[in-house]
């Protein structure tokens, strides 16, 4: 059985990060609301309190039943999961006299206490709240101080129950995983024995059980997701995977011809699709983006159906969802998370079971996982690129020769970013051809063609975005190698907007 971890989420926006932190440890977790704790699973070996955008006096403010988790399992309250024990105990949870952002130095530390091993005054940690316990009670022992938290880490006498003010799952609190590594394996007693490996005999193990001779087809976009996902079943049921891979004609230059190389090196039963011509007779005049994208989307649902409709009996639809797609619980404070569901519509048009094998994993575990299976590095490590490809990048209407500029333009780009060993340091990146003309002069001639911009950030979740810092003299030499190489192009600006307020993509 595979244990785990539970963590209750009050709505925190880390709480995913604590389960990072945890699977970080070799350690099964799962991210479930504040109010469905799964009191019937023997599995589990330790609960986690998430914080929470919520007082604990807020009428609105997520409680729950804590009686039959406490001295049944260990227990650890983060930031509002520790003013909520604290508080419903009888401790006392008031505004903080200042309020609490940031660095925050550990000034006096219990060592002796087994959730502060190793621990010692000085350490840094990251507080980010605006209420304080200001008195705890008397069962509960103050294991950890700073300057102007007193119940920074507090543990119950007698019981395997803590919590803290500040956050361990944040990498800026320099003892958080020593601090989790306690919890998790100190107290919890974790075997750690959650791995990429581990992960995928257990899950070629359960998709064999689960699909038998069933015949199951998938959509590969070239990204990393599907991609593992398609190695992983085809590990699992071989030959009775077909994967469909088409090509709309907004890939960047070769994409289709190398991916698909790529995929039949892996040993994929991969049926290759070229509905390009489709898609540009579809787009001809569409200038607005999100017309762009639902002629996009449904043009692909409809080429992937008629294609998985040649395959007989197909039973399941699989799809290389990950966790974060997943967690219920985003939503639970009504924040809408971004998302882009490129394959969305196709399981209810094709009435077909759905199997997602990576639900369970975060990003970068998805890449260990391809890792693992022997997958090239330069396809576990592509920078994401949306559905619609270039077709979000061509501002205006989309021709095949604006397409033909762009992709010369990327591909300069992007192998420029290889060639300076930039490429990994980026989140993602790509040109825009800009619906504009300039004047330029080039030998005796004057001209007049188009602007493009490069666009390359660093991100950890798409969510937020910076600019990168890209090198003045890498800058120089792709704007010199686009203009003189790339027919119709003149001119290349760098955008430097950070998202927010900007956006990764210009449409
Ligand atoms: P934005 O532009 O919203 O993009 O900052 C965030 C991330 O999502 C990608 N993106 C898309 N991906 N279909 C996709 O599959 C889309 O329509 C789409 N639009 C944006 C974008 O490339 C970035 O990684």
């Amino acid at each position: 059985m595979q244990e785990k971890i539970i963590i209750l989420d009050f709505g925190s926006q880390t709480t995913q990060l604590i389960g990072r932190r945890v699977r970080e440890l070799n350690t099964y977790c799962e991210i479930v609301p504040y109010n469905k704790f799964p009191h019937d699973d023997p599995s589990v070996i330790g609960v986690i309190l998430s914080g929470s955008p919520f007082s604990v006096y807020d009428e609105k403010a997520f409680r729950t039943e804590l009686k039959a988790i406490r001295r049944r399992l260990p227990l650890l309250g983060i930031c509002y999961g520790a003013q909520f024990m604290a508080w419903e105990n009888g401790g006392t949870v008031e505004p903080a006299a200042t309020r609490e952002y940031g660095r925050a130095l550990l000034t006096e530390v219990d060592s002796t206490d087994p959730l502060m091993q190793g621990i010692t005054p000085g350490s840094q940690v990251w507080m980010s709240h605006g209420d304080t316990i200001t008195n705890v009670p008397s069962d509960f022992k103050i294991v950890a101080s700073t300057e102007k938290v007193r119940v920074a880490a507090y543990h119950i006498e007698g019981e395997n129950t803590w919590g803290v003010q500040f956050h361990p799952e944040v990498y800026h609190s320099a003892i958080g995983t020593d601090l989790l590594r306690n919890f998790v394996v100190g107290i919890c007693g974790s075997r750690q024995d959650w791995s990429a490996e581990s992960f995928i005999d257990t899950t070629v193990a359960a998709l064999r059980q689960q699909l038998g001779d069933d015949k199951v087809v998938l959509g590969l976009s070239g990204g990393v997701d599907s991609s593992v996902a398609a190695v992983l079943l085809n590990r699992a049921i071989g030959n009775n995977l077909t994967c469909i891979f088409v090509d709309h004609g907004m890939l960047r230059k070769d994409e289709f011809r190398n991916v698909l190389h790529d995929y039949e090196c892996l040993g994929l039963n991969v049926v290759g699709v070229d509905a390009s011509s489709k898609f540009f007779t579809e787009l001809a005049g569409v200038t607005d983006p999100e017309r762009k994208r639902k002629i996009i989307g449904k043009g692909f649902i409809d080429v992937f159906d008629q294609e998985a409709h040649k395959i007989q009996d197909v039973k399941w639809l699989a799809q290389g969802t990950i966790y974060p797609d997943c967690i219920e619980s985003l939503s639970i404070t009504g924040t809408v998370i971004k998302s882009h569901h490129n394959v969305g519509g196709l399981p209810e048009k094709m009435n077909l079971q759905l199997c997602e094998p990576l639900r369970l994993l975060f990003k970068d575990e998805v890449r260990a996982v391809g890792r693992a299976l022997g997958m090239p590095e330069h396809l576990i490590k592509r920078h994401p690129f949306p559905g619609p490809g270039l077709a979000v990048r061509i501002l205006g209407d989309i021709t095949p020769e604006k397409v033909r500029v762009l992709q010369e333009a990327d591909h300069i780009f992007i192998q420029g970013l290889r060639d300076w060993d930039l490429y990994d340091q980026v989140w993602q990146a790509g040109v825009i051809l800009l619906p504009v003309q300039s004047v330029g002069v080039m030998g005796d001639e004057r001209t007049y063609e188009r602007a493009v911009a490069l666009r390359a950030v660093t991100s950890t979740d798409a969510m937020t975005a910076d600019w990168a810092h890209l090198p003045y003299d890498f800058l120089a030499e792709v704007s010199n190698k686009i203009i003189n190489h790339v027919k119709g192009v003149n001119r290349v600006c760098y955008d430097i907007s950070s998202k927010p307020p900007a956006t990764i993509e210009w449409e």
